[in-house]
């Protein structure tokens, strides 16, 4: 029976309830600032408690302080921990997790410091919630720690911010608005910026390098965890070109390069072997706009698969975010009025099989159309949907998988209120067409 983020670790007298671990840096201070801002709504005012964990007191202190004054408050005091904790320092994160229900996990890039945190969150019995893209780690827990965090009670999420939870939890949404079965689904991510342009922190830029340049060792692992095969029901879903245009979107689109096909592919085999629900094959893209926007694109991804693949190319990257980017990622991050510009949607194309048709005969009769829409994706809807999955693990614990273990989003959270959770916080699921359009 798992206990780790629910009721049991409250009864063993936990201090804190959740710690923003990584609080201090460009993503964990936005992190900070949406628990103070859900802690301080009506409902949960007081309920919960919490602390922040990093590497410098100081730091943490400046980011308590620059929380509070963003929320019109004078300080953020008495009622947030702060913790002093070090991946490189085993028995401070071991002492972290053993003081806390759940860890939300800012420290990245995963690959080189994630995995501490995990494991000390599986031993001393607290669950942890990430916001990691990158698959070869998320996949690595999996293969490492599933086990561990079954017999332990707990649950490490991955995955919980813009990669992958509008994607994940979309694609579940659009399978129970359809009226019938869901078999396949298509999402297309646009993003939307102001004349300032779109900008990300180096954080990201230093995640992706490496996730790229591993990108080969994502087969082996996958090999060594055997997962089970998941069957194609209905019409099978065909894979789209590298660079094709959207008579819809009246642009280009490319297959979105993230973790989100990842992630969704996870989810759709734990609910199939699991709970014997019908799989939804998934495809991801991006749109990408004109063909100016397709020539630029080709030209900045060439040069950055080749330096990618050598340790000196890969320095170069690193060092040089806003040069190999054409200024995207920088060290600094976005301004507030970058961020206050941006905007994201996915939209998600469905199709299956219209109620009493059996989707093993015949092509697909129905279709639907819906959307998740939000504002800034890496600082604004990440922060909010790592924050509303914490409060999902620690308020509906009944409704998440009986056993504890590594899990997507989508498997964690497919029986709780967590799209009903983002919707009040800024992450809208709608649907745009009806579900009973006859193909
Ligand atoms: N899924 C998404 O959509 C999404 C969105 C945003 C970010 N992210 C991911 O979040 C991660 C963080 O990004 P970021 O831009 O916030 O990076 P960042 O500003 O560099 O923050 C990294 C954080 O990790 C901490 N850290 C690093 N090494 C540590 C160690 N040995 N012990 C303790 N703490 C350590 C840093 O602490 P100090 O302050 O002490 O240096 C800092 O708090 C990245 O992996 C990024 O890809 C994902």
């Amino acid at each position: 029976m798992a206990t780790g983020g629910g009721d049991g670790a409250k009864a063993a007298g936990r201090p804190y309830d959740l710690v923003v671990f990584g609080a201090s840096g460009f993503t964990g201070q936005f992190v900070v600032e949406e628990v103070a801002r859900v802690m301080a709504d009506g409902e949960l005012r007081g309920t919960l408690r919490w602390a922040v964990a990093g590497r410098s007191r100081q730091k943490l202190q400046a980011v308590l302080n620059w929380a509070a004054e963003r929320l019109g408050k004078t300080a953020l005091g008495a009622e947030v921990g702060v913790l002093l904790c070090d991946v490189a320092d085993a028995a401070s994160l071991a002492a972290m997790a053993r003081q806390t229900r759940l860890v939300l996990s800012c420290v990245g890039p995963y690959r080189f410091v994630g995995e501490p945190v995990v494991e000390a969150c599986v031993e001393n019995g607290a669950s942890c919630i990430d916001i990691s893209g990158e698959s070869q780690f998320l996949e690595g827990m999996y293969l490492k720690y599933n086990q561990k965090a079954a017999e332990k009670g707990v649950y490490i999420i991955g995955s919980c911010g813009f990669d992958s939870i509008p994607a994940d939890m979309g694609v579940l949404y659009t399978r129970d608005k359809l009226k019938g079965t869901l078999t396949a689904v298509e999402s297309f991510l646009k993003l939307k910026s102001g004349p300032e342009g779109l900008r990300m922190h180096d954080g990201t830029w230093q995640s992706a390098v490496y996730f790229i340049a591993d990108q080969d060792n994502l087969k082996n692992l996958r090999k060594k965890i055997g997962y089970a095969p998941v069957p194609v029901v209905g019409a099978k879903l065909k894979r789209r070109g590298f660079v094709f245009y959207s008579p819809e979107f009246r642009e280009y689109c490319i297959p979105f390069m993230g973790p989100d096909g990842s992630v969704v592919e996870r989810s759709q085999r734990y609910l199939y072997t699991d709970l014997k629900e019908t799989p939804v094959q998934y495809g991801a893209y991006v749109n990408i706009g004109g063909l100016g926007s397709v020539i630029k694109l080709m030209l900045a991804g060439i040069l950055f698969l080749l330096l990618v693949k050598f340790s000196c190319g890969r320095k170069l990257l690193t060092k040089y975010p806003e040069f190999f980017s054409a200024g995207r990622f920088t060290k600094k991050g976005p301004t507030q009025k970058q961020m206050d510009e941006t905007s994201f949607t996915m939209t998600f194309f469905g199709e299956g099989y219209s109620e009493g048709q059996d989707p093993q005969n015949g092509k697909p009769n129905v279709k639907i159309c819906t959307e998740v829409k939000g504002p800034e994706t890496g600082y604004v809807a990440t922060p909010i949907a790592m924050v509303q999955a914490g409060l999902c693990l620690l308020e509906e614990t009944a409704c998440l998988p009986k056993q504890g273990g590594v899990y997507s989003p989508g498997a964690a959270f497919s029986k709780t209120k967590l799209i009903d959770r983002l919707n009040k916080r800024g992450l809208e699921f709608s649907v745009i067409s009806k579900a009973e359009v006859k193909m």
